[in-house]
């Protein structure tokens, strides 16, 4: 039976160098987003360049039924998932009372509901066959409460915590799970949340790079991985320094510029 690795936010960004590190792998592809034409794209440079099956998903996960009709779509079709990779994700910048209860619960279902549906569902055929993976990307936005982006990091306080706690839970049938934190990623992000990329207290990572952190957090069995080492630095001093400090210090990074 053809093992595949589940990539969702495959359509760009950490997602497709993510898939790109695993199709020179050698592992077969599902890849979900909502884009199914830069999907496509994606998926066709990797079947010439690799000679690996890529199957693609457009989905949305900020719908509340996305991970069980994808669970369902796999399952149908006899796709035996050994690896999943929860990537998908995305910031909403700006005052907290500008935005809709709506926007925060489609982003929010999206960077966790989605999420642990798709662990939930996933985890189970893993334990039955004693083995598989999942990785899930967080953000050094996790270690703050962030003023202007506060319900997206504490959406990846969220994913961090939760990571770990299932790392410790399912090692013992086999099944590693593990989290990576990257700090600024020079990728779509910020054109999405609206965040100045300019802004940034530290030099923005390629996707290339975060994506060999974190598959290889994975393949090492780590729990948590943090992507460079200023950010691994940055988010020694969240720890350290009282929480008032790495309150303010955000705010004046992420507090839109014409406020
Ligand atoms: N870039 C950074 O500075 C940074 C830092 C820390 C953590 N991260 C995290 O890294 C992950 C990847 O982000 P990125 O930087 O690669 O951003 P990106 O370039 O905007 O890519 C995001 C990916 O997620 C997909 N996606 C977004 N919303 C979706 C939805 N509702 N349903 C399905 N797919 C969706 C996008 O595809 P479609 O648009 O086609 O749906 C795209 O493939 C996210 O979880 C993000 O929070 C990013």
């Amino acid at each position: 039976m053809i093992s595949y690795t589940l990539i969702t936010g495959a359509s760009g960004g950490i997602g497709e160098q993510i898939a790109l590190l695993s199709a020179q792998r050698g592992k077969h592809l599902i890849l979900v987003a909502r884009n199914k034409q830069k999907l496509e794209q994606v998926a066709s440079n990797l079947r010439d360049s690799y000679n690996v099956f890529v199957h693609c998903l457009d989905y949305d996960l900020s719908h509340p039924n996305s991970a069980t009709e994808i669970y369902s779509l796999v399952q149908n079709n006899m796709w035996n998932v050994d690896v999943l990779i929860n990537n998908a994700g995305y910031g909403l910048n700006g005052l907290f009372s500008s935005h809709s209860a709506e926007e925060e619960n489609t982003m929010l279902q999206c960077n966790i509901n989605s999420l642990v549906a798709l662990c939930s569902l996933f985890s189970q055929p893993m334990i039955q066959r004693g083995k598989g993976g999942i990785l899930n990307i967080a953000s050094t936005a996790a270690y703050t409460g962030i003023p202007y982006l506060a319900s997206y990091a504490a959406s990846k306080a969220f994913v961090k915590n939760f990571s770990v706690a299932l790392h410790a839970e399912l090692k013992q049938f086999g099944v590693t799970v593990s989290c990576c934190c990257p700090g600024g990623t020079a990728t779509n992000f910020f054109d999405r949340a609206k965040v100045d990329r300019s802004s940034m207290a530290v030099p923005l990572q390629s996707p290339e790079i975060v994506a060999f952190t974190a598959l290889e957090g994975l393949e090492s069995k780590k729990a948590l991985t943090i992507s460079g080492w200023y950010n691994a630095i940055m988010v020694f001093l969240t720890r350290i320094l009282p929480y008032q400090i790495n309150v303010y210090v955000s705010e004046q990074i992420f507090k839109p510029k014409n406020k």
